[in-house]
């Protein structure tokens, strides 16, 4: 949700901040622009509505901007049109400053009434021009540093926002501020960056800062100082980014999407890597005492679109090996409905970035109840693991493409740990029962190798349905979620009207939809699993057959009963029941990229979307 960078030093600041902005696209593609400072004298200020590579186009056209001092923003519009007016950066009214922004100011619309009424001429329809024309106020006539000013307009803002700032008269800082939005200093040698993701400097450097609440940063070539609102010094929080510059790059793949589903193994193995020591399951950071988790009663699954599904998946893990009950609740909703909370509720918090508004205030909420709260997140430093009791990491790397598929089988992962990690200490699970379960995901990597290994016929398929207008997904047990998120998935990207249902529920009403010919995906669960799920949902995808639906099935190798039913057979090996999702999802993710890719859609930006949701 908008892409920032700044940048000083001795480089071509045009070619630092377009490189970092490139980097930071998966953010926003609404717009992009830069503003470059002259050592000689002046700022250019370019922008540009629609894709990063408008800018380049139209910064191609003109003179070389010439500065080592600059910022640039990559938009995902909320207030005002993804126009060329309303790009990023904006100036005050001299022209002085020039400011980007991500989040939203919510007390934009009285501050703007103020300074217009002041005089002040605004030049665009966003929230984010009222900074410009408060910094321009802050420093006045008078010699008041940018990062004093900063902290005078931070002071007057309600909302969330990281805001990064430079001012033609102050041609060797860039300033930058945060509240519960993302930031983060490069720290370079005789140069510094400053960025909404490490991904936008880690060609230029490993070693970083992560930035608290309402702090101020003020970055000059040789260093960088942290204030907080009333000036006073501080610190960041200094951090080795572990993954390098080929973790952030295609490495020959068509697109991010594509690289990010091969890379699933490893990305699996690495999160389950290191949390099973001396027999016993250990989270990557706690400040909870054994005894708070012994007592836990109660568990709520907290998150947003992808990550709400692998909720799901936590869910029977969680219930079935504690006996504890969990509830999975879309983000957004739940401190709205006044949810039951209390100390000795543990409510986990699911989120890729770790800045997902919606997931922040319902951490925020459970914190405010009393509840714990421990977060699954891929994203060190971020506010959602910050705000937290205890974190579990997903170890997947940078995810770049906006739909969600690496993350998605880790947090899978995390939250079978976590269940195991409760069991444990709940003692619902011995030492060596634990190892077991343990042992088994740590085979799953090569299960999900093996999926990957097979999937050309999926994206043969996938050309073959592309013109179709409604695909439908089932699933029951952990089959459901898998269902659910195989539909996200190719609404998202391909814009066909999907739905996942549990299979059980088709003939309460959405078995009217089926047509001749209609597609049906149907996961069937491994033939070893428990009780009768097999047969039920063999039941299901008779019914839907016997309806004329073209139904794709998604079973494991050998399971000779389901072939009858399938006009398609996708193929999965055998695992333990719970763990199906993390193979039975991958063929949907490379069904729904093909889908996307042979209907000519940009796989890795899908239209409206932006990577992570900072707005609630
Ligand atoms: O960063 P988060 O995991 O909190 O993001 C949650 C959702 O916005 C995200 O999973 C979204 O649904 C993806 N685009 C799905 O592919």
């Amino acid at each position: 949700m908008c892409g920032i960078v700044g940048y000083v030093g001795s480089q071509d600041a045009i070619d630092v901040v377009i490189e970092g902005l490139r980097r930071l696209e998966y953010r926003g593609y609404d717009s992009a622009g830069v503003a470059i400072v002259d050592p000689a004298g002046g700022m250019r200020t370019e922008r540009r509505a629609g894709a990063l590579s408008n800018l380049d186009k139209q910064l191609a056209e003109g003179s070389r901007i010439a500065g080592n001092v600059g910022i640039g923003h990559t938009r995902w519009a909320t207030h005002g049109a993804p126009t060329d007016r309303n790009a990023h950066p904006h100036v005050d009214c001299s022209g002085a400053v020039a400011v980007v922004h991500n989040g939203i100011i919510e007390n934009f619309a009285a501050l703007r009434e103020r300074l217009e009424s002041a005089g002040h001429e605004f030049a665009s329809d966003t929230d984010t021009e009222v900074v410009a024309h408060l910094l321009e106020v802050e420093i006045g006539s008078t010699d008041t540093d940018l990062a004093a000013a900063m902290r005078a307009v931070c002071s007057q803002l309600v909302g969330a926002f990281t805001l990064v700032a430079v001012h033609r008269d102050r041609p060797g800082v860039v300033v930058a501020a945060r509240r519960s939005s993302p930031l983060v200093v490069g720290v370079g040698d005789g140069e510094m960056f400053l960025a909404s993701d490490v991904a936008a400097f880690i060609a230029h450097t490993r070693e970083a800062v992560a930035l608290g609440q309402d702090q101020v940063v003020e970055i000059r070539s040789d260093g960088y100082t942290v204030t907080d609102l009333q000036g006073g010094t501080t610190d960041g929080q200094p951090f080795h980014v572990d993954w390098n510059l080929a973790a952030a790059e295609k490495g020959g793949h068509d697109f991010f999407m594509q690289k990010e589903i091969e890379e699933q193994p490893t990305a699996v193995a690495d999160t389950l890597r290191g949390h099973l020591v001396d027999g016993r399951i250990v989270l990557d950071e706690t400040r909870l005492a054994e005894q708070d988790l012994r007592e836990i009663d109660k568990v709520f699954v907290v998150a947003c679109g992808t990550a709400f599904h692998s909720g799901l998946i936590a869910k029977y893990a969680i219930e079935h090996w504690t006996r504890v009950p969990v509830e999975v609740e879309i983000a957004s909703e739940f401190r709205y409905r006044d949810p039951v909370l209390d100390r000795d509720t543990l409510v986990v918090a699911v989120s890729q970035s770790g800045e997902t508004a919606d997931t922040l205030e319902a951490v925020r909420h459970a914190r405010e109840q009393r509840a714990r709260v421990l977060s699954i997140c891929n994203t060190n430093g971020a506010q959602i693991p910050r705000e937290s009791d205890a974190v579990l990491y997903t170890r997947s790397g940078p995810e770049v493409a906006v739909a969600s598929t690496k993350c998605f089988l880790t947090q899978v992962t995390a939250g079978y740990l976590l269940g195991l990690a409760l069991a444990q200490v709940q003692g619902k699970k011995y030492e060596d029962e634990v190892a077991a379960d343990f042992a088994a995901l740590e085979a799953m990597p090569r299960l999900i190798a093996q999926t990957l290994s097979t999937m050309d016929p999926v994206r043969a398929l996938a050309r073959e349905l592309a013109g179709s207008e409604t695909i439908l997904f089932l699933g029951r047990h952990v089959g459901y979620p898998v269902a659910l998120e195989g539909a996200l998935k190719l609404k998202e990207l391909s814009y066909m009207h999907a739905e996942g249902f549990p299979a059980g529920e088709l003939k309460h009403g959405p078995i009217a939809l089926i047509d001749d010919g209609m597609p049906v995906v149907v996961v069937v669960p491994d033939p070893g699993a428990r009780g009768v799920l097999h047969d039920k949902v063999l039941s299901n995808l008779a019914e839907v057959r016997a309806r004329g639906a073209r139904t794709i099935v998604i079973a494991t190798a050998g399971d000779e009963r389901v072939r009858r039913l399938a006009d398609h057979l996708i193929e999965v090996p055998s695992t333990p029941t719970l763990y199906a999702p993390l193979v039975t999802t991958v063929p949907l993710q490379v069904f729904a990229a093909a889908v996307a890719d042979a209907r000519g859609y940009d796989v890795d930006k899908p239209r409206n979307l932006a990577k992570s949701v900072t707005v609630e």
